[in-house]
């Protein structure tokens, strides 16, 4: 099938939600979803959305933790505009539905590791699920927008489909909107678009352990890739300190650090405090270094996870602040009020990605990207807690606010031919997938993760190469699956962070390596 619209959004979390309720009255607007529309990372969310709301607190304060965080390495010009405009994209979350807790008439703020002050709006400890939800409800109720799920985006269409040679150095390669798999016919549908946002989430699934559910597998950013469209800070994968430690839970469920920022601590295997040894502002320093800190406790005592305390923390506070990790724990045998939580670290949130300019427009021409597909030069090397959602609201608006602007200007590309699978078979060998998967995740996790070295880089390279050519080869003989297109996504991103890890030659931010310690 052929489908024409004029901004096409690939991914319903937050990004793709809000963009489209913002273009919505300036033309036909279709959101595709490769699973159920509320299901991305969105919804896991936990701690919050930062932003200065009250006097108490100042722009310069948000802004300075966030350069502090990011290591240096953030684009400054980026981090005031999102900081400065924070307050005015929470008011229209509100206005389309959003609610987040109160204390009298002002909101109920949280404060988290790296934030100098409490400036954490949130609902409860799922402030995702609410976001997600009040933004589906709004698009779900506008009239002009359609939202379709079980729609696997394969690539985007760039001068490539029309036959011509396009590299890294082409100049104004465009987006002439995307190839889709469609989940109940089966057959690959072509979407052509005027503007097209690429909202697709993280790639947490490149790693063993990690908070992201399964759809984060880096789609957005391998199609970016495979366009030649310029990805930047690759290497700055973050993990969290604290998911819950239950080995056979994936993806791994989080403590929000929110629950450090309401006095709980970390401690080590015999009930110590360890935080001192790595960090003043203790268990609250920024998640890098947590996480670090973390990972070497475990590595010295050879354990598998250490514990976080709250049982200091008044016992009514924690039971209603954090319900949903009240009762997740119960269900395993732990009562937070009497018990340590174990905890170990899982890989979060990735600050690379796509590299767009401050209006969300990538290097390719009229595709934007918004949310954690994104790099936008916010995070710089580590991002500050509860960041994301923010820099995924503040994007969308941008984005839209320059996606309406030219739409008009725009025409569709009717050159473009439909999919080609002939000569394809059907890939009856589901285990070529899910074990090359597997074995992708081990060498990303043992090599590549939280502490790195020359030798492992390398080591992970060497693995990979092979990995990658069975996965192509398999890939150019089969009919297409979602299955083996986001394996290939995978491999795409587990290969960039490796190849620019390999070429970052200082520790910085959430990349270390044993080899670069001066
Ligand atoms: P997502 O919400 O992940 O949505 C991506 C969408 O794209 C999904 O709908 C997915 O199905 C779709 N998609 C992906 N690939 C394709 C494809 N090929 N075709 C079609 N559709 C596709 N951040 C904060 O700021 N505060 C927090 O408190 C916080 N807590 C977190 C807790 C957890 C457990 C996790 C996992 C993350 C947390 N984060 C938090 C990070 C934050 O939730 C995410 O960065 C953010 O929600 C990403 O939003 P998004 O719209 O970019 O992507
Ligand atoms: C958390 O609640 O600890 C997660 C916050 C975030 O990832 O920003």
């Amino acid at each position: 099938m052929r489908y024409e619209v004029d901004f096409l959004i690939i991914g319903s979390g937050v990004a793709g939600l809000s963009y489209a309720l913002k273009v919505a009255p300036y033309g036909k607007v279709c959101i595709l979803t490769k699973a159920n529309a509320d299901e991305g990372s969105t919804k896991y969310a936990q701690g919050g959305i930062a932003a200065v709301m009250y006097d108490s607190d100042s722009f310069d304060n948000h802004i300075h933790d966030t350069l502090v965080a990011g290591d240096g390495i953030c684009d400054r010009d980026v981090v005031e505009m999102t900081i400065r405009e924070a307050p005015d994209r929470i008011k229209e979350l509100v206005q389309y539905g959003v609610n987040f807790d109160r204390e009298g008439d002002k909101f109920d703020l949280h404060r988290e590791g790296g934030h100098s002050e409490f400036r954490i709006l949130h609902h409860k400890d799922n402030t995702g699920e609410e976001v997600e939800r009040g933004l589906l409800q709004a698009v779900r109720e506008h009239p002009d927008i359609e939202l379709k799920e079980n729609q696997f985006a394969v690539d985007i269409i760039t001068q490539h489909h029309l036959g011509q040679r396009v590299t890294k150095q082409t100049p104004n390669i465009e987006c002439y909107g995307a190839y889709v798999l469609n989940g109940e016919t089966h057959q690959v549908d072509t979407y052509l678009a005027k503007v097209t946002l690429l909202a697709t989430g993280g790639l947490g699934n490149v790693y063993t352990t990690t908070t992201n559910p399964i759809t984060a597998t880096g789609d957005g950013i391998a199609m970016v890739h495979r366009a030649r469209g310029v990805i930047r800070d690759m290497e700055f994968a973050q993990f969290h300190p604290t998911s819950l430690y239950n080995p056979r839970e994936r993806p791994a469920f989080l403590i929000t650090e929110a629950m450090r920022g309401a006095g709980a601590v970390l401690k080590d295997t015999h009930g110590k405090e360890f935080m001192q040894k790595y960090d003043e502002r203790l268990s609250l320093a920024p998640r890098d270094i947590v996480a670090r800190a973390i990972d070497k406790e475990m590595k010295i005592s050879g354990a598998d996870h250490l514990y976080l305390d709250a049982r200091q923390i008044d016992k009514k506070h924690l039971i209603n602040g954090f319900p949903t990790i009240y009762a997740k724990c119960l269900e395993i045998g732990i009562n937070i009020t009497k018990d340590m939580i174990p905890i170990r670290p899982a890989m979060h949130y990735h600050c690379g990605g796509i590299a767009v300019d401050m209006k969300g427009e990538s290097s390719i021409h009229n595709l934007f990207a918004a949310g954690e597909c994104s790099r936008t030069g916010l995070h710089g090397g580590n991002r500050l807690a509860s960041n994301s959602l923010l820099e995924a609201v503040v994007y969308a608006h941008n984005a839209a606010q320059e996606a309406v602007s030219r739409i008009k200007d725009i025409d569709l590309c009717h050159a473009v031919p439909d999919w080609n699978s002939n000569g394809m078979v059907l890939n009856e060998e589901m285990v070529l997938i899910t074990q090359t998967k597997k074995e992708l995740q081990e060498i990303m996790s043992n090599y590549v993760g939280i502490v790195r070295s020359d030798l492992r880089l390398q080591r992970a390279m060497d693995r990979m190469n092979l990995i990658f050519r069975e996965t192509e080869d398999l890939y150019n003989r089969s009919i297409l699956s979602e299955e083996l297109s986001e394996l290939r996504n995978l491999i795409a991103c587990a290969y960039l962070i490796t190849k620019q890890a390999k070429a970052r030659r200082e520790n910085r931010g959430l990349h270390f390596s044993i080899d670069l310690i001066n």
